[in-house]
């Protein structure tokens, strides 16, 4: 009984480029003090491996998610780890109490498996559940360009209630660093899920105001033109 009131945020990990996507959104989540249950496709020991020269464990996950995210151990006490061959797993039943599900990154295979309701692995599955009992359901889908079948994939997904939220930064928060790209599309998705955080400086109606909080740039610039 003592767990019955854990209420995670899935988080869904898939093989598409963009692993600092996920970092971020997974260290957003436990500072905003959500717990988080995680899941990584197997494609996406691959790009984890490219990305941060990882490799992820399922038998020593603790100790690689802590690698990847650059934090203790200690720091992960509220995160539960799923192989995503585990159909059996917690979320993949409607009944157990998740709040909703982040695919991030997201590839067009995971877009058009939870489009068409394949299942194929339990990333798949935990969406598709997400999807039938009406929990919001974030897909931050990472290619370029877009061929039409994945189009077509993600305005299933609109039409099925998916916020659908391309891995796509904007510049007007006054980003520059990588990091504070990737925080900005991070920031995006917890948007969506309705989580606080203060990942990137949002718009206030001001031209360049951004820009000039980060020290200057093409904003401050733009404004005296
Ligand atoms: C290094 C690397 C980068 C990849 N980047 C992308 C990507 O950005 N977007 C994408 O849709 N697929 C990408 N792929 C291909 C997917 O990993 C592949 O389609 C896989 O089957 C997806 O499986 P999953 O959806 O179960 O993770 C990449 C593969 C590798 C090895």
């Amino acid at each position: 009984m003592g767990t019955a009131k854990r209420q995670p945020w899935v988080v869904g990990v898939s093989g598409a480029s963009g692993t600092p996507y996920a970092a971020s959104v997974i260290r957003a989540l436990l500072s905003a003090g959500e717990a988080v249950d995680l899941i990584v496709s197997r494609a996406a020991r691959l790009t984890i491996l490219d990305e941060t020269g990882i490799s992820f464990r399922d038998a020593h996950w603790r100790t690689d998610l802590a690698a990847w995210l650059g934090t203790e151990e200690a720091a992960l006490d509220d995160v539960r780890y799923w192989p995503a061959g585990d159909f059996a797993a917690g979320p993949s039943s409607g009944s157990y109490p998740a709040k909703g599900m982040l695919v991030v990154p997201a590839t067009t295979g995971a877009v058009a498996g939870i489009a068409l309701g394949l299942s194929k692995d339990l990333l798949q599955r935990v969406a598709s559940v997400t999807l039938k009992e009406r929990r919001p359901l974030v897909v931050c889908v990472r290619e370029t360009p877009l061929n039409g079948v994945t189009l077509k994939h993600l305005v299933e997904l609109d039409a099925q209630g998916a916020v659908v939220l391309p891995a796509s930064p904007g510049f007007y928060a006054g980003g520059s660093t990588v990091r504070e790209l990737v925080d900005f599309v991070a920031g995006r998705v917890l948007d969506a899920a309705r989580v606080p955080h203060s990942l990137y400086l949002r718009w206030e109606g001001e031209l360049g105001a951004a820009a000039r909080k980060a020290g200057g740039g093409e904003g401050a610039r733009a404004e005296g033109e």
